[in-house]
């Protein structure tokens, strides 16, 4: 199975994962985690991305591109069950490398879940945790974002056929039961 979670910064993409992971044996790809573990290893790219992460804007795509690439080419590899992408991709030029990259090793989508909370919900929740973009100027920035750039892939998506929208408020275990109903209905 391979698909794409799809939701505003603290909609909670990272928190479902684990038991998506857990009931599909897929792997998973996130691209804020693997940014931010180039940070803490003080490599190139983390030094030239954290000014983004940091303002809450995206990273120049030329530069996470290789990244993505490396990543999703190894999952396709080790993992014959799938993979999902978390805060991949983020915006049009990235949703179409995306299915290029797809198309190339013949493994298309089979579903993109859109996980909808709104956003003064958000602001509580991400106010709440305290990661290092999470702090109240960057948070109204990374919603910009996401409504200016990342938005726009939902009906991307829907056009595709291949969108699915959770109500993404509720308990963590309600929400999980949502998207599980919609995933073992494609499994
Ligand atoms: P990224 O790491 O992707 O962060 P984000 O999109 O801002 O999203 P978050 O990780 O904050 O939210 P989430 O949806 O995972 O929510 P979570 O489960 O943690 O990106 C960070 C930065 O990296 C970007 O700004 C950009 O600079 C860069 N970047 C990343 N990918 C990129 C790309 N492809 N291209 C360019 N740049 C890129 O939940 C949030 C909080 O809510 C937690 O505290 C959680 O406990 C709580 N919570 C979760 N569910 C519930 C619930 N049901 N009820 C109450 N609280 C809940
Ligand atoms: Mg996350």
């Amino acid at each position: 199975m391979r698909i794409v979670l799809l939701g505003a910064p603290g909609s909670g993409k990272g928190t479902q994962t684990d038991a998506i992971i857990e009931r599909y044996g897929v792997s998973t790809v996130a691209t804020g985690d693997l940014l931010r573990a180039e940070v803490s290893a003080g490599t190139e790219l983390g030094k030239r991305a954290k000014p983004y992460m940091d303002a809450g804007d995206l990273v120049p795509f030329d530069l996470v591109l290789g990244m993505i690439e490396n990543g999703l080419n190894a999952l396709a590899r080790i993992n014959p069950r799938g993979f999902m992408m978390d805060g991949f991709p983020r915006d049009l030029a990235q949703a179409e490398a995306l299915d290029q990259l797809l198309a190339k090793i013949n493994q298309p989508l089979d579903a993109v879940l859109f996980i909808e909370v709104d956003y003064e919900e958000i602001v509580k929740r991400l106010l709440g945790r305290g990661r290092a973009d999470d702090n109240e100027e960057t948070i109204r920035n990374r919603l910009r974002v996401f409504e200016e750039k990342t938005a726009p892939l939902i009906d991307y998506y829907k056009k595709k056929g291949l969108l699915h929208t959770v109500k993404g408020t509720g308990t963590v275990g309600d929400i999980g039961t949502r998207i599980r109903s919609i995933l073992d209905a494609i499994a």
